[in-house]
């Protein structure tokens, strides 16, 4: 079985490397474009999300769950360090405001100054989520690509994908010519718009400070701003969302909103050196969740529209996908996931 799939994404990619190990051929069509997975800040962090309770909550939580063994796999196949870290995540509350986090535990000031060097004085505790994670989303892109090849699944660079290139989606049109497979995967992030689905970009801009190694330990996830560490001790601070299409670069207003909240959050920032700013562009849908399973096309399957959860649903979309596609049938979870949800197909 030969399985096309179109999107060089880290989605796209821990599909393809997953029929890979399943046994399909496969090839991927990457034009390109930067993809939402390196521009991410690189969570793994479904209770910060807000996702507890939510039609997403049964598979974000699995997809965490699934991601410490996921780290090792990928690590394994591509020789690559992706620096998977179970770091935890801190939600505070700045003048009592945050909502508690059930089956959380709430730490009070004294323990959040050992924990956190610099927060401001207003903050007053915080829920310790400890199952939360993060990753350096940039090594994880580069680990897929290796292990995707290594595996014996091809990967085409600079391949556009323009369409299907006949109704009953035997072939693909691409800049490349047509391209035959059994079966296509649609994991083009941000850009899926253009095959009629409510895919819409979601423009994220970040920076990154530096500071030591250690000097934050785990994620600070608070309603305006999040701060991720990195084992080299680059400090993410993510992000904004804008609905302003494709425009490319940084701001001003969006830079200031950035540096203006972390330092409201952590004062002891101020005197760290700026070192990176970068933006990308999330593939958003109505409802914030996800598109995966048949898609409006006989021989598509969709595995789209992560929102802000990309990084964190990788590798249940890998496994989910893979067991549609190799015969394993469509896994209940999935059912809340497709396109139908938002009505009639949009051919
Ligand atoms: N997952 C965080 C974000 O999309 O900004």
């Amino acid at each position: 079985m030969k399985i096309c799939i179109l999107g060089g994404g880290l989605i796209g990619l821990a599909v393809a490397l997953e029929l890979r190990l399943a046994g399909a051929a496969v090839v991927v069509l990457d034009r390109g474009s930067v993809p939402a997975g390196w521009a991410a800040a690189g969570m793994i962090a479904p209770a910060a999300e807000g996702l507890a309770g939510t039609p997403l909550a049964e598979l974000a939580f699995a997809s965490r769950a699934l991601w410490p063994i996921w780290a090792a796999r990928l690590e394994e196949f591509s020789g690559q360090g992706i620096d998977y870290t179970p770091c935890g995540a801190l939600v505070p509350a700045i003048a009592d405001a945050a909502a508690p986090i059930e089956g959380h535990q709430w730490w009070d000031s004294t323990q959040l100054a050992s924990a956190v060097p610099g927060l401001a004085p207003d903050v007053t505790g915080g829920w310790w989520l400890e199952k939360e994670a993060c990753v350096d989303n940039r090594k994880v892109l580069t680990a897929l690509r290796l292990a995707v090849e290594r595996m014996g699944a091809e990967i085409w660079a600079g391949v556009t994908v323009t369409g299907p290139a006949d109704p009953g989606l035997a072939a693909v049109a691409t800049s490349a010519g047509p391209v035959a497979a059994d079966a296509f995967v649609l994991a083009q992030g941000a850009w899926s718009g253009a095959w009629g689905l409510p895919v819409q970009p979601l423009k994220g801009q970040m920076l990154a400070l530096e500071s030591a190694p250690g000097w934050l330990k785990a994620i600070i996830f608070s309603k305006n701003i999040y701060l991720v560490p990195r084992r080299d001790g680059r400090i993410v601070v993510g992000a904004t969302q804008e609905t302003v299409g494709f425009a490319p670069g940084n701001t001003a207003g969006g830079m200031a909103g950035l540096l203006t909240a972390a330092l409201a959050l952590v004062p002891g920032l101020a005197a760290h050196r700026l070192l990176e700013q970068w933006w990308g562009f999330r593939p958003a849908t109505p409802d914030a969740a996800p598109l995966i399973g048949p898609g409006p096309w006989p021989n598509l399957h969709l595995a789209t529209g992560h929102h802000r959860n990309g990084i964190l649903l990788a590798p249940i979309t890998a496994q989910l996908v893979t067991r549609a596609l190799t015969g394993g049938g469509e896994d209940p979870l999935l059912a809340a996931f497709s396109y139908r949800r938002f009505g009639t197909a949009p051919r």
